[in-house]
């Protein structure tokens, strides 16, 4: 397995470009399944994640051809198998995401049920229930989730918790259904938006993507357009942190800032300087420690979880103590555990972590365990005294394009190490 090795104490400079969301390019794909004709999709960052989706549509027969600038073509009109198998849903949990297209456009689908994963046991119980409600029947026939449905009707449905892939199945499987659906309490995170514009250029009927209520008329069919994907605010967030944490000065171009205001706040509170453009953001550490911040994760706007191990890095260096609060996934502290091997300060009560911070960390030899932790301790590495070891960092490469490439080019000492 490879690893990273990383050697710290370098001060970052200089600027980066900001990938496609991952967590946009996701739902974004599997709702090219819903069009009756080729769809262009560009901007799509070239991470595992990503190649895991066309290995599905590929399997599904769907065609997927792509350019020799990462412009997807998706053309789903030879599909013959309405199934993601075990194999793939086991590697990537965001398979889920071509149940609603599936039985939109198709009448059923069958997708393994995504088993737990390290950070939680995510469930998909809401996503099922709203497709039932939609008139679809839904077993689980061993460990697949069977779905039929002839057409589905419009319902309103009320989601009892803010779920991100719940409300962008619901979403994709409402555009084709017979009649209105309301998402009531629905997820507003920017990704969900650009869901919703993705399908509203395909000629999708949607109102009130971006706000927890949105309204959907059915239509007949979807047709194919070309789509770019919005820029990663979480790896936009995560660069940020390492222009902070090494005190140095970091801008990303091609971003979106108003994605990031809760987490452009904590950097400011942490003491950085931030300042923004119309299509990008720098943080400035003065080559000074930052300042330890408090912070609760929430659902959009609110401070993001995917952005909590890496404040908990920032927060393990920094003068002072922080209490990093996670409410969003139950077991999202797998990163603590690491950063202590590092000599992070660092006590964790139930769904609280207080960091008290340290003057330094030392290097050692780490394991990632899920793709933001894996992040978080890349981060460390570029603070600790010595060369850090990451290891299984196939999570980093689920989420970060280049990661390597980009910290190397603000001045990191990183290499990929092949294992
Ligand atoms: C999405 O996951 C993101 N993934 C996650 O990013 C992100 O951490 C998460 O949203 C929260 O923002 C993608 O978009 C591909 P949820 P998702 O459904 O949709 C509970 C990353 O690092 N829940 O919003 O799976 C669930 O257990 C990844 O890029 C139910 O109870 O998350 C959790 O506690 C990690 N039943 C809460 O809702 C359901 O049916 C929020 O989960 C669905 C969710």
């Amino acid at each position: 397995m490879d690893k990273l090795s990383i050697t710290g104490g370098v001060r970052l400079a200089g600027d980066i470009r900001a990938s496609g969301a991952k967590n946009a390019a996701l739902p974004i794909l599997a709702g090219t399944l819903l069009a009756s004709t080729p769809v262009r999709v560009s901007n799509v960052p070239h991470l595992r994640d990503v190649t895991t989706t066309f290995e599905l549509l590929g399997k599904m027969g769907v065609r997927v051809t792509m350019d020799e600038r990462m412009g997807i073509e998706v053309d789903p009109r030879p599909i013959h198998d309405l199934c993601a198998p075990y194999e793939l849903v086991k590697t990537m949990r965001a398979s889920i995401l071509v149940l609603g297209p599936l039985l939109s456009r198709y009448g059923e689908a069958r997708v393994s049920l995504p088993g737990g994963c390290a950070i939680g046991a995510r469930p998909v119980d809401i996503h099922v229930a709203g497709l039932r409600q939609m008139g679809a029947e839904i077993d689980v026939e061993k460990g697949d989730i069977v779905a039929r449905c002839k057409r589905l009707r419009g319902a309103t449905v009320v989601m009892e918790t803010v779920t991100v892939t719940g409300t962008e199945n619901l979403l994709m499987a409402a555009t084709l259904a017979n009649g209105r659906t309301v998402l009531k309490n629905a997820a507003r995170e920017p990704e969900v938006l650009d869901l919703a514009n993705f399908l509203i250029a395909m000629g999708a009927r949607i109102e009130g993507a971006g706000t927890d209520t949105i309204v959907i008329d059915g239509v007949a069919q979807l047709e194919g357009v070309d789509y770019a994907v919005l820029p990663d605010r979480i790896e936009t967030g995560t660069y940020l942190v390492a222009g902070a944490m090494t005190g140095g000065r970091v801008r990303v171009r091609e971003a979106r800032p108003t994605d990031l205001e809760a987490v452009l706040e904590k950097l400011e509170a942490s003491g950085a300087q931030v300042t923004t453009g119309e299509d990008w953001v720098e943080v400035d550490g003065g080559g000074r420690r930052p300042r330890a911040v408090s912070l609760t994760t929430a659902p959009h706007p609110g401070f993001p979880t995917d952005m909590q191990a890496q404040f908990t890095a920032l927060n393990a260096i920094a003068e002072g103590t922080g209490v990093i609060e996670e409410t969003i996934f139950e077991n999202r502290f797998m990163h603590v555990l690491e950063l202590q091997r590092m000599g992070a300060d660092i006590r964790i009560d139930g769904n609280k972590a207080t960091v008290h911070g340290k003057a330094f960390l030392t290097a050692a030899p780490v394991m990632a365990t899920d793709l933001r932790a894996s992040a978080s301790l890349v981060l460390a590495g570029l603070v600790a005294r010595g060369d850090t070891l990451v290891d299984r960092i196939y999570h980093v490469d689920r989420g970060y394009e280049q990661i390597e490439e980009k910290l190397a080019h603000l001045g990191a000492r990183i290499s990929r190490v092949p294992g």
